[in-house]
């Protein structure tokens, strides 16, 4: 396995930018920036791994723009470069519950072999920190600036519409950023700077 430094992600990214435009661009900096915060602020984490696993969480979209599609592709083009770790991401964001995967993508049904792969792949892994942190900022950011997770959500949920399963993903970010907050002893978004609203 290859370790990716953040200036080839970065030439990576460009490139693949160059192959399909859209919103999935500016999302994935704001992904990188957001990763590479928390984890500045994290007792273990690398800030130069989160910001190249953010950068690049989404690469399959410069291929393929569907939410299954966009996973494998992605897994598919970084395992071919030899960069396990950061294919490993463009599954594992997708999947913050990872106990039943049926109809995570509801409007889009998995093929068999789709869901065979993605099944058998993200049971025989633990989640990592990593894992976790491009999950988390992957709900964290927008094209054009960062987000609560609930925004993000909802933003989500109108564009695709929801499942009982859309619910289980949410309760497993919201642990996922009170394990982030516990570990930090601050805030997630004081520590990406969004000023949460105002008590009503
Ligand atoms: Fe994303």
């Amino acid at each position: 396995m290859k370790t990716l430094s953040r200036n080839k992600a970065l030439e990576l990214f460009e490139a693949a930018t160059k192959e399909k435009s859209g919103r999935w661009i500016k999302h994935s900096q704001n992904v990188a920036k957001a990763a590479e915060q928390i984890a500045s602020n994290h007792p273990t984490l690398d800030k130069e791994t989160a910001y190249v696993y953010g950068l690049l969480h989404d690469y399959g979209r410069s291929k393929e723009q569907t939410r299954i599609k966009h996973v494998l592709s992605g897994y598919e083009a970084l395992t071919r470069l030899g960069y396990d770790d950061v294919a490993r991401i463009c599954v594992t964001h997708s999947f913050p519950y990872k106990n039943d995967i049926g109809d995570v993508f509801h409007c889009e049904k998995f093929k068999q072999n789709e869901y065979d792969f993605i099944w058998k792949y993200i049971q025989s892994i633990e989640y990592t920190d990593y894992d976790k942190l491009i999950q988390l900022c992957d709900h964290l950011a927008f094209e054009s600036r960062y987000c609560l997770l609930e925004e993000r959500m909802v933003d989500i949920a109108m564009r695709y519409g929801v499942s009982p399963l859309t619910i289980e993903n949410w309760r497993c970010l919201f642990e996922i950023k009170a394990h982030f907050e516990q570990i930090l002893d601050n805030s997630v978004y004081n520590i990406i700077n969004i000023i949460p609203p105002p008590p009503s």
